[in-house]
């Protein structure tokens, strides 16, 4: 087994079973039970995957996790309850109605390639980021031509939205529904249906959603960005947004 594969399985053992707990323990709105239910596909389940995931399912959203080894995800989805199933990622694309991405972004080139048109029409919530170290060449690619524009080149005909990409996990699993005020949450996209739908699944966290305008908008909010870990409340957000 691959150094990476026994650590990824250490986490969603132990390390995610205690997010899960963490989300388990918070309040959450009981209105966001009432919306419409997304069938929602998660595209890697690591930590940022299954801790997004983990905060749907419990506003109510069926959830299909998907992995390269849906097998390993057994006690995520046993912990999650019944909305939570495990599945490969080609599942994970049919069953939606919106998918998350959360792979590493060096993974896009053969996601691209496996599920060449299974992404059109498909709302995507991208939550990836690039690191040259980790992603290799297309790191470059994504800082020329925008982390946004560029993963909705990959996954051809896909209604790309930026999203849950810009803090780290443990301040997800921790700072969603935050007892006064909530937390913003950036998003961007050039779709205006798919933001509709992302703003909802970003208020259904317990964050409240910061529209920071279209899809080349998105690196204000990625690495390297000016309002990348802007941790704080929209109203906060915004004033930064307008400062620079
Ligand atoms: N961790 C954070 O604090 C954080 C915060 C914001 C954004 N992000 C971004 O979110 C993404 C995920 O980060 P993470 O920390 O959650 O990583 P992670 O824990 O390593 O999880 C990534 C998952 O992606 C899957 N994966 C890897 N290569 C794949 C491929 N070729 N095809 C399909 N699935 C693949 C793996 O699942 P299987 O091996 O089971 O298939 C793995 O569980 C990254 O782009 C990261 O930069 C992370």
């Amino acid at each position: 087994m691959r150094p990476a594969s026994i650590a990824r399985r250490r986490w969603l053992g132990a390390g995610a079973a205690a997010l899960v707990l963490a989300v388990r323990a918070q309040p959450g709105p009981s209105a966001s039970r009432e919306a419409a239910a997304q069938r929602i596909g998660v595209i890697g389940s690591g930590r940022i995957g299954s801790t997004v995931g983990g905060l749907w399912v419990k506003a109510g959203h069926p959830v299909l996790f998907s992995s390269r080894h849906p097998e390993a995800l057994k006690p995520l989805v046993e912990e999650l309850g019944t909305l939570a199933r495990a599945g490969t990622v080609a599942e994970a694309i049919a069953f939606s109605d919106v998918l998350f991405l959360a792979t590493p972004y060096g993974a896009l080139p053969q996601l691209s390639r496996d599920h060449a048109d299974a992404w059109r029409g498909k709302i995507v919530l991208d939550a990836t980021n690039a690191y040259e170290h980790r992603d290799g060449p297309i790191t470059e690619e994504a800082r020329r031509d925008g982390i946004g524009i560029t993963t909705a080149r990959y996954l051809r005909g896909a209604r790309v939205v930026r999203a849950f990409n810009f803090m780290g996990v443990a301040q997800f699993a921790s700072e969603h529904h935050r007892r006064g005020g909530l937390v913003g949450g950036p998003i961007a996209g050039d779709d205006k249906a798919a933001l509709d739908v992302a703003a909802q699944l970003v208020r259904d966290t317990g964050f409240e959603p910061v529209v920071v305008g279209p899809l080349a908008g998105a690196d204000r909010f990625a690495p390297g960005g000016p309002l990348f870990r802007q941790v704080g409340t929209a109203e906060a957000f915004r004033r930064k947004m307008g400062a620079r």
